[in-house]
Protein backbone atom coordinates (compact mmCIF):
# COMPACT_ATOMS: atom_id res chain seq x y z
CA UNK A 1 0.00 0.00 0.00
CA UNK A 2 1.02 3.88 -0.64
CA UNK A 3 -0.10 6.51 1.95
CA UNK A 4 -0.34 9.81 2.03
CA UNK A 5 0.30 11.48 5.71
CA UNK A 6 -0.50 14.67 6.38
CA UNK A 7 0.58 16.05 10.19
CA UNK A 8 -0.91 19.54 10.61
CA UNK A 9 -1.30 19.78 14.36
CA UNK A 10 0.63 22.31 15.90
CA UNK A 11 3.28 24.70 14.14
CA UNK A 12 4.63 22.09 11.18
CA UNK A 13 2.68 21.00 8.17
CA UNK A 14 4.26 17.96 7.37
CA UNK A 15 3.19 15.65 4.01
CA UNK A 16 5.13 12.06 3.75
CA UNK A 17 4.75 9.43 0.83
CA UNK A 18 5.50 5.77 2.56
CA UNK A 19 4.90 2.13 1.48
CA UNK A 20 4.20 -0.55 3.52
CA UNK A 21 1.89 -3.48 4.13
CA UNK A 22 0.31 -4.44 7.48
CA UNK A 23 1.74 -7.61 7.85
CA UNK A 24 4.95 -6.43 6.88
CA UNK A 25 7.41 -5.22 10.15
CA UNK A 26 8.17 -1.82 8.92
CA UNK A 27 7.15 0.90 6.09
CA UNK A 28 9.36 2.36 3.87
CA UNK A 29 9.56 6.21 3.65
CA UNK A 30 9.44 7.23 0.31
CA UNK A 31 9.06 11.37 1.21
CA UNK A 32 8.54 13.07 3.92
CA UNK A 33 8.53 17.11 3.67
CA UNK A 34 7.70 19.50 6.13
CA UNK A 35 7.35 23.04 6.77
CA UNK A 36 7.45 25.40 10.04
CA UNK A 37 6.61 28.82 11.21
CA UNK A 38 8.59 28.43 14.19
CA UNK A 39 10.47 31.59 13.07
CA UNK A 40 7.70 33.44 13.48
CA UNK A 41 7.25 31.76 17.07
CA UNK A 42 10.52 32.46 18.31
CA UNK A 43 10.82 35.83 19.48
CA UNK A 44 7.76 34.99 21.83
CA UNK A 45 8.52 31.87 23.20
CA UNK A 46 5.82 29.92 22.16
CA UNK A 47 3.58 29.28 19.39
CA UNK A 48 0.74 31.77 18.11
CA UNK A 49 -2.10 29.39 17.04
CA UNK A 50 -3.50 31.96 14.80
CA UNK A 51 0.35 32.68 12.90
CA UNK A 52 0.38 29.47 12.58
CA UNK A 53 -2.47 28.11 11.28
CA UNK A 54 -2.41 30.85 8.55
CA UNK A 55 1.17 30.18 7.28
CA UNK A 56 -0.38 26.56 7.42
CA UNK A 57 -2.59 27.40 4.36
CA UNK A 58 0.24 28.68 2.66
CA UNK A 59 2.55 25.78 3.23
CA UNK A 60 0.12 22.51 2.50
CA UNK A 61 -0.15 22.39 -1.17
CA UNK A 62 3.60 23.00 -1.70
CA UNK A 63 4.34 20.49 0.75
CA UNK A 64 2.09 18.09 -0.51
CA UNK A 65 3.20 18.43 -3.96
CA UNK A 66 6.67 18.31 -3.00
CA UNK A 67 5.89 14.86 -1.28
CA UNK A 68 4.53 13.65 -4.27
CA UNK A 69 7.37 14.09 -6.56
CA UNK A 70 9.94 13.32 -4.38
CA UNK A 71 8.80 9.98 -3.67
CA UNK A 72 8.01 9.67 -8.03
CA UNK A 73 3.99 8.68 -6.88
CA UNK A 74 0.85 10.47 -8.86
CA UNK A 75 -2.25 10.79 -6.95
CA UNK A 76 -3.20 7.84 -8.82
CA UNK A 77 -0.65 5.82 -6.81
CA UNK A 78 -1.81 6.82 -3.86
CA UNK A 79 -4.29 3.78 -1.56
CA UNK A 80 -4.95 5.96 1.05
CA UNK A 81 -4.63 9.96 2.56
CA UNK A 82 -4.07 9.45 6.49
CA UNK A 83 -4.53 12.40 8.23
CA UNK A 84 -4.05 13.76 12.17
CA UNK A 85 -7.52 14.83 13.57
CA UNK A 86 -6.32 15.61 16.99
CA UNK A 87 -5.13 16.62 19.28
CA UNK A 88 -3.90 19.69 18.54
CA UNK A 89 -4.55 23.69 17.52
CA UNK A 90 -7.84 23.76 16.07
CA UNK A 91 -7.10 25.97 13.41
CA UNK A 92 -3.69 24.05 12.54
CA UNK A 93 -5.78 20.83 12.25
CA UNK A 94 -8.31 22.17 10.18
CA UNK A 95 -5.78 22.56 7.73
CA UNK A 96 -4.69 19.37 7.40
CA UNK A 97 -7.99 17.24 8.18
CA UNK A 98 -9.75 19.85 5.12
CA UNK A 99 -7.36 19.48 2.83
CA UNK A 100 -7.04 15.65 3.41
CA UNK A 101 -10.98 16.13 2.85
CA UNK A 102 -10.82 17.50 -0.45
CA UNK A 103 -7.84 15.27 -1.74
CA UNK A 104 -9.98 12.51 -0.67
CA UNK A 105 -13.22 13.80 -3.00
CA UNK A 106 -11.29 15.01 -6.04
CA UNK A 107 -8.99 11.56 -6.39
CA UNK A 108 -12.05 9.39 -4.78
CA UNK A 109 -9.70 7.91 -2.09
CA UNK A 110 -10.35 6.50 1.45
CA UNK A 111 -9.29 8.96 4.06
CA UNK A 112 -8.18 7.37 7.25
CA UNK A 113 -8.01 9.74 10.30
CA UNK A 114 -5.03 9.66 12.39
CA UNK A 115 -4.93 10.38 16.39
CA UNK A 116 -1.84 12.41 16.81
CA UNK A 117 -0.56 10.83 19.81
CA UNK A 118 -0.67 7.45 18.06
CA UNK A 119 0.76 8.32 15.62
CA UNK A 120 4.21 9.45 17.83
CA UNK A 121 4.10 5.67 18.63
CA UNK A 122 4.36 4.67 15.10
CA UNK A 123 7.57 6.11 14.08
CA UNK A 124 9.04 3.23 15.43
CA UNK A 125 7.41 1.34 12.53
CA UNK A 126 9.12 3.10 9.76
CA UNK A 127 11.93 1.18 8.51
CA UNK A 128 14.38 3.92 8.80
CA UNK A 129 14.03 4.08 12.71
CA UNK A 130 15.04 1.59 15.52
CA UNK A 131 18.23 0.81 15.80
CA UNK A 132 19.17 4.30 15.63
CA UNK A 133 18.69 4.27 19.82
CA UNK A 134 21.12 1.27 20.14
CA UNK A 135 24.10 2.50 19.89
CA UNK A 136 25.44 0.69 22.97
CA UNK A 137 26.91 -2.42 21.31
CA UNK A 138 26.37 -4.62 23.90
CA UNK A 139 22.62 -4.14 23.90
CA UNK A 140 22.68 -3.98 20.13
CA UNK A 141 23.92 -7.39 19.66
CA UNK A 142 21.88 -8.96 22.24
CA UNK A 143 18.38 -7.82 20.79
CA UNK A 144 16.85 -9.02 17.75
CA UNK A 145 16.01 -5.27 16.62
CA UNK A 146 14.97 -6.51 12.84
CA UNK A 147 12.61 -9.23 13.05
CA UNK A 148 9.95 -6.31 14.21
CA UNK A 149 7.75 -5.27 16.72
CA UNK A 150 6.77 -7.84 19.15
CA UNK A 151 3.54 -7.16 21.19
CA UNK A 152 2.63 -6.58 24.06
CA UNK A 153 4.41 -2.94 23.70
CA UNK A 154 4.93 -0.36 26.34
CA UNK A 155 5.10 2.76 24.39
CA UNK A 156 6.32 6.64 26.11
CA UNK A 157 4.68 9.48 24.20
CA UNK A 158 7.40 12.36 25.56
CA UNK A 159 6.10 15.24 23.43
CA UNK A 160 5.81 19.32 24.33
CA UNK A 161 1.51 18.85 24.85
CA UNK A 162 1.99 14.92 26.51
CA UNK A 163 3.66 12.06 28.61
CA UNK A 164 1.66 9.33 28.15
CA UNK A 165 2.37 5.81 28.68
CA UNK A 166 0.40 3.06 26.82
CA UNK A 167 0.05 -0.31 26.89
CA UNK A 168 -0.29 -1.88 23.26
CA UNK A 169 -1.53 -5.17 23.22
CA UNK A 170 -2.14 -5.35 19.67
CA UNK A 171 -2.04 -2.84 16.92
CA UNK A 172 -6.21 -3.03 17.82
CA UNK A 173 -5.99 -3.03 21.72
CA UNK A 174 -4.47 -0.34 23.36
CA UNK A 175 -4.67 0.54 26.93
CA UNK A 176 -3.99 4.23 28.67
CA UNK A 177 -1.91 3.54 31.76
CA UNK A 178 -1.15 6.58 32.93
CA UNK A 179 -0.36 10.55 31.26
CA UNK A 180 0.81 13.80 32.86
CA UNK A 181 -1.49 15.21 35.50
CA UNK A 182 -0.17 19.09 34.78
CA UNK A 183 2.99 19.83 32.62
CA UNK A 184 3.99 17.27 30.17
CA UNK A 185 7.92 16.88 29.84
CA UNK A 186 8.49 19.19 27.37
CA UNK A 187 6.58 21.83 28.61
CA UNK A 188 8.59 22.26 31.90
CA UNK A 189 11.84 21.91 29.32
CA UNK A 190 10.19 24.18 27.32
CA UNK A 191 9.00 26.79 30.19
CA UNK A 192 11.92 26.72 31.51
CA UNK A 193 13.93 27.55 28.46
CA UNK A 194 12.21 30.28 28.10
CA UNK A 195 13.59 31.87 31.35
CA UNK A 196 16.90 31.24 29.70
CA UNK A 197 16.62 32.26 26.91
CA UNK A 198 16.88 28.89 24.97
CA UNK A 199 15.22 29.48 21.47
CA UNK A 200 11.95 28.18 21.21
CA UNK A 201 11.59 25.04 21.36
CA UNK A 202 13.86 24.69 24.29
CA UNK A 203 14.91 21.11 23.87
CA UNK A 204 17.84 21.09 21.44
CA UNK A 205 19.51 23.84 23.35
CA UNK A 206 18.78 22.09 26.36
CA UNK A 207 20.29 19.11 25.83
CA UNK A 208 23.80 20.32 24.77
CA UNK A 209 23.64 22.77 27.84
CA UNK A 210 22.58 19.34 29.95
CA UNK A 211 25.92 17.86 28.41
CA UNK A 212 28.37 20.66 29.94
CA UNK A 213 26.54 20.47 33.19
CA UNK A 214 27.84 19.09 36.42
CA UNK A 215 25.28 16.40 37.62
CA UNK A 216 25.96 17.29 41.43
CA UNK A 217 24.76 20.63 41.37
CA UNK A 218 21.36 20.11 41.52
CA UNK A 219 19.12 17.97 42.91
CA UNK A 220 15.56 18.87 41.81
CA UNK A 221 13.03 16.72 42.75
CA UNK A 222 11.50 13.65 41.10
CA UNK A 223 8.08 13.91 41.48
CA UNK A 224 5.70 10.94 41.71
CA UNK A 225 8.54 8.76 40.76
CA UNK A 226 7.39 6.35 43.63
CA UNK A 227 3.58 6.49 43.62
CA UNK A 228 1.81 3.56 42.87
CA UNK A 229 0.20 4.39 40.00
CA UNK A 230 1.51 5.65 35.83
CA UNK A 231 0.69 8.84 35.69
CA UNK A 232 3.19 11.83 35.38
CA UNK A 233 3.49 15.27 37.27
CA UNK A 234 6.20 17.78 36.36
CA UNK A 235 4.82 21.13 37.19
CA UNK A 236 6.40 21.49 40.62
CA UNK A 237 9.44 20.26 38.80
CA UNK A 238 9.40 23.32 36.74
CA UNK A 239 8.49 25.60 39.33
CA UNK A 240 11.44 24.15 41.18
CA UNK A 241 13.81 25.08 37.99
CA UNK A 242 12.31 28.83 37.83
CA UNK A 243 12.71 29.42 41.15
CA UNK A 244 16.17 28.87 41.23
CA UNK A 245 16.69 30.74 37.88
CA UNK A 246 15.37 33.82 39.99
CA UNK A 247 17.83 33.25 42.91
CA UNK A 248 20.97 34.18 40.67
CA UNK A 249 22.42 35.41 37.63
CA UNK A 250 22.80 33.42 34.86
CA UNK A 251 25.96 32.69 33.98
CA UNK A 252 27.01 29.74 31.32
CA UNK A 253 27.96 27.36 33.83
CA UNK A 254 24.99 27.70 36.09
CA UNK A 255 22.72 27.51 32.94
CA UNK A 256 24.52 23.99 32.05
CA UNK A 257 24.15 22.85 35.62
CA UNK A 258 20.61 23.91 36.06
CA UNK A 259 20.01 22.32 32.28
CA UNK A 260 21.56 19.11 33.76
CA UNK A 261 19.74 19.04 37.10
CA UNK A 262 16.43 19.40 35.34
CA UNK A 263 16.77 17.02 32.55
CA UNK A 264 18.63 14.02 34.85
CA UNK A 265 15.50 14.69 37.70
CA UNK A 266 12.87 14.06 33.87
CA UNK A 267 14.70 11.40 32.52
CA UNK A 268 14.48 9.64 35.98
CA UNK A 269 11.08 9.68 36.30
CA UNK A 270 10.61 8.76 32.82
CA UNK A 271 12.98 5.81 32.77
CA UNK A 272 11.72 4.31 36.27
CA UNK A 273 7.97 4.35 35.17
CA UNK A 274 8.55 3.01 31.96
CA UNK A 275 10.58 -0.21 33.22
CA UNK A 276 8.16 -0.82 35.91
CA UNK A 277 5.47 -0.97 33.58
CA UNK A 278 7.18 -3.11 30.86
CA UNK A 279 8.08 -5.41 33.83
CA UNK A 280 4.35 -5.21 35.10
CA UNK A 281 3.08 -6.27 32.00
CA UNK A 282 5.46 -8.70 30.70
CA UNK A 283 6.43 -6.31 27.91
CA UNK A 284 8.44 -7.42 24.93
CA UNK A 285 9.57 -4.24 23.52
CA UNK A 286 9.77 -0.45 25.24
CA UNK A 287 9.34 2.20 22.29
CA UNK A 288 9.92 5.96 22.88
CA UNK A 289 7.99 8.69 21.07
CA UNK A 290 7.76 12.07 20.88
CA UNK A 291 9.83 15.39 20.66
CA UNK A 292 11.57 14.63 23.95
CA UNK A 293 12.67 11.35 22.87
CA UNK A 294 15.32 12.82 20.31
CA UNK A 295 17.31 13.45 23.56
CA UNK A 296 19.93 11.21 23.38
CA UNK A 297 21.08 11.22 26.76
CA UNK A 298 17.17 9.76 27.56
CA UNK A 299 18.28 7.04 25.39
CA UNK A 300 21.12 6.46 26.56
CA UNK A 301 20.02 6.11 30.12
CA UNK A 302 17.05 3.61 28.83
CA UNK A 303 19.81 1.73 27.51
CA UNK A 304 22.02 1.71 30.68
CA UNK A 305 18.82 0.92 33.16
CA UNK A 306 17.49 -2.17 30.96
CA UNK A 307 21.53 -3.55 31.01
CA UNK A 308 21.77 -2.88 34.53
CA UNK A 309 18.81 -4.52 35.12
CA UNK A 310 19.28 -7.22 32.77
CA UNK A 311 15.91 -7.09 31.15
CA UNK A 312 16.27 -8.76 27.63
CA UNK A 313 13.34 -6.12 26.98
CA UNK A 314 14.39 -4.65 23.02
CA UNK A 315 14.10 -0.66 23.17
CA UNK A 316 12.91 0.94 19.78
CA UNK A 317 12.86 4.71 18.89
CA UNK A 318 12.56 7.08 16.16
CA UNK A 319 15.42 8.19 13.65
CA UNK A 320 15.77 11.70 15.65
CA UNK A 321 14.08 13.34 12.26
CA UNK A 322 11.42 11.41 13.51
CA UNK A 323 10.35 11.81 16.50
CA UNK A 324 9.03 15.62 16.55
CA UNK A 325 6.14 15.62 14.57
CA UNK A 326 6.18 14.67 10.87
CA UNK A 327 3.87 12.85 8.37
CA UNK A 328 5.02 9.88 7.99
CA UNK A 329 4.37 8.85 11.22
CA UNK A 330 0.97 9.96 10.67
CA UNK A 331 1.01 7.08 7.71
CA UNK A 332 2.98 4.63 9.61
CA UNK A 333 -0.57 4.99 12.01
CA UNK A 334 -2.70 4.98 9.18
CA UNK A 335 -1.07 1.66 7.93
CA UNK A 336 -0.77 -0.07 10.98
CA UNK A 337 -3.81 0.96 12.99
CA UNK A 338 -6.28 2.73 11.17
CA UNK A 339 -9.57 2.32 9.76
CA UNK A 340 -10.52 3.82 6.11
CA UNK A 341 -12.85 5.79 6.15
CA UNK A 342 -14.96 8.13 3.34
CA UNK A 343 -14.35 11.99 3.20
CA UNK A 344 -17.33 12.85 4.41
CA UNK A 345 -17.33 11.19 8.01
CA UNK A 346 -14.13 13.05 9.50
CA UNK A 347 -13.94 16.11 11.42
CA UNK A 348 -10.71 17.60 13.30
CA UNK A 349 -10.79 16.90 17.06
CA UNK A 350 -8.61 19.40 19.19
CA UNK A 351 -9.13 17.69 22.70
CA UNK A 352 -8.88 14.27 21.44
CA UNK A 353 -7.02 11.99 23.58
CA UNK A 354 -7.22 8.01 24.04
CA UNK A 355 -10.78 6.66 23.18
O1 LIG B 1 6.39 15.84 19.56
P1 LIG B 1 6.71 17.26 19.36
O2 LIG B 1 7.42 17.68 18.12
O3 LIG B 1 5.43 18.16 19.44
C1 LIG B 1 4.30 17.89 20.19
O4 LIG B 1 3.46 17.08 19.73
O5 LIG B 1 4.24 18.47 21.30
O6 LIG B 1 7.55 17.67 20.66
C2 LIG B 1 8.07 18.93 20.87
C3 LIG B 1 8.79 18.93 22.20
C4 LIG B 1 9.21 20.32 22.65
O7 LIG B 1 8.84 20.48 24.01
C5 LIG B 1 10.72 20.30 22.51
O8 LIG B 1 11.39 21.18 23.39
C6 LIG B 1 11.04 18.86 22.79
O9 LIG B 1 9.98 18.14 22.13
N1 LIG B 1 12.33 18.42 22.26
C7 LIG B 1 13.35 17.97 23.04
C8 LIG B 1 14.43 17.72 22.15
N2 LIG B 1 14.03 17.98 20.87
C9 LIG B 1 12.73 18.42 20.96
N3 LIG B 1 13.44 17.80 24.37
C10 LIG B 1 14.61 17.36 24.85
N4 LIG B 1 15.69 17.10 24.09
C11 LIG B 1 15.66 17.25 22.75
N5 LIG B 1 16.73 16.99 22.01
ZN1 LIG C 1 3.59 15.88 18.40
Amino acid sequence: MIILGIETSCDDTSAAVIEGEKNQPFAKVLANVSATSLALHAKTGGIIPEIAAREQIKFIIPVIKHALQQSAKEPKDIDAIAVTYGPGLIGSLLVGVETAKTLGFAWNKPLIPVNHLFGHVYANWLESSLRETISDEAISSRLPLNDGIQFPVIALIVSGGHTDLILMKSHEETVLLGGTRDDAAGEAIDKIGREIHFPYPSGPAFEKAALLGDPKAYKFPRPVMYDKHYDFSFSGLKAAGLREIKKQELHQPVINNLARGIQDAIIDVLVYKTLLAAEEFGATAILLSGGVSANQALRDAFVKKIDDKRLSIPLHAPEKQYCTDNGAMIAAAGLYMGKQVNWDTINANPELYFD
